[in-house]
């Protein structure tokens, strides 16, 4: 055979080069990706002496092509209705792969091996990723919050693959990474949820912010808190001066209230002989205060009497 291409049949036999992407492609989880994949077809070919297989190991085909035909019988299960070939390219030797509906278990190497008499293969790596939600972000408040307290702010953000990378920033774009602990946890699916807490010391107005950034798809979701004195409840320790304060004025209170009752009790028994002869001196001048009314009456009589 090597001698015949030699002699006979050299721009079939060259050996072919197969074109594949260096970096590797990101697919979009729930999304299609097209993995590519080419040679340079050599003149005078037709798509019967073309095989094209694509594999994620050896054990599993991905999607398979010869003698014209998709020959699908060992296709793995994972890959059923959603690998397909474009036959429009295939002459122009594009080989290159659509993948429906890309799940995380997809991500991987996959080699395209190409036979056209002669045979060769590359391999592209398919990376997955999925955008994580805008973060959102608590204040774990606690009753005894005031200014120049050290707080914990909690971000949190969901669904994302790969995991990401956090970064905080106050309201000056300070860079506030420093002090951050940060846990990324995957679910059931493998997509992460992410959770990164600060702990800041209290000021006036500030402005807290959670940058979330996806390094595969480049992408960047952030959002802000605001603390502001309205945040800030009425700090425990002047409640408790006000309570004990209470406290003592109110006891003060009762204690004078006793000793006062006490004296007014002695007064008044001392005073009970008395209170008679008072009585009959307020009742003395209450008639003493009414007689000069009684005389002006009188008077008056008098007076009409004189008219
Ligand atoms: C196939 O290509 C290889 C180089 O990749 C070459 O060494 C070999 O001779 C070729 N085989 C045929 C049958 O032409
Ligand atoms: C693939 O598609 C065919 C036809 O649409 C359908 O009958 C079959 O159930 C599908 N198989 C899977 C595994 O989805
Ligand atoms: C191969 O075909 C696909 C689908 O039409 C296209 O996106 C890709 O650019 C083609 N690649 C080359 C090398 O022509
Ligand atoms: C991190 O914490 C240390 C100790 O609490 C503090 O001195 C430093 O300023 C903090 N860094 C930032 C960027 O806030
Ligand atoms: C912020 O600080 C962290 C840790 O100190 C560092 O890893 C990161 O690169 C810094 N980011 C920026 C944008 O300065
Ligand atoms: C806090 O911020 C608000 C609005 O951003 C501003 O009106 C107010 O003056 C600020 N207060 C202080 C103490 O900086």
């Amino acid at each position: 055979m090597d001698f015949l291409c030699f002699l006979f049949l050299l721009p079939l036999c060259k050996s072919i080069e197969v074109i594949v992407p260096d970096a590797p492609v990101t697919g979009t989880l729930d999304k299609d990706v097209i993995l590519p994949c080419s040679f340079t077809p050599p003149d005078g070919f037709s798509l019967q002496d073309l095989s094209v297989f694509w594999e994620i190991t050896k054990l599993q085909q991905v999607h398979a092509f010869t003698q014209g035909q998709e020959q699908l019988e060992k296709q793995d299960p994972q890959y059923i209705n959603r690998t397909q070939l474009f036959y429009g390219e295939l002459l122009k030797g594009n080989m290159s792969l659509l993948l429906r509906k890309v799940s995380l278990s997809d991500e991987g190497i996959y080699t395209c091996f190409v036979n056209v008499r002669n045979s060769s293969s590359a391999a592209v790596s398919l990376q997955v990723a999925a955008s994580y939600t805008k973060p959102t972000l608590q204040l774990k408040s606690s009753e005894t919050l005031k200014l120049g307290d050290q707080v914990t702010i909690t971000c949190h953000t969901y669904r994302g693959y790969p995991q990401a990378e956090i970064l905080w920033q106050d309201a000056s774009g300070r860079n506030l990474t420093e002090n951050i602990t940060t846990s990324q946890v995957a679910n059931e699916e493998g997509l992460f949820h992410v959770q990164s807490s600060i702990c800041v010391t209290l000021e006036t107005n500030d402005t807290y912010t959670c940058l979330v950034y996806n390094p595969i798809l480049q992408e960047l979701t952030h959002a802000s808190l605001s603390v502001t004195g309205q945040h800030l409840s009425f700090p425990m320790v002047a409640v408790w001066v006000t309570v004990g304060l209470c406290a003592c004025l109110l006891g003060l209170f009762i204690a004078l209230a006793c000793v006062c009752r006490k004296h007014l009790k002695q007064t008044c028994e001392e005073e009970q002989e008395e209170g008679v002869n008072e009585e009959q001196e307020e009742n003395g001048e209450l008639k003493t205060a009414m007689q000069p009314l009684k005389a002006s009456e009188a008077e008056g009589e008098e007076t009409s009497n004189l008219e």
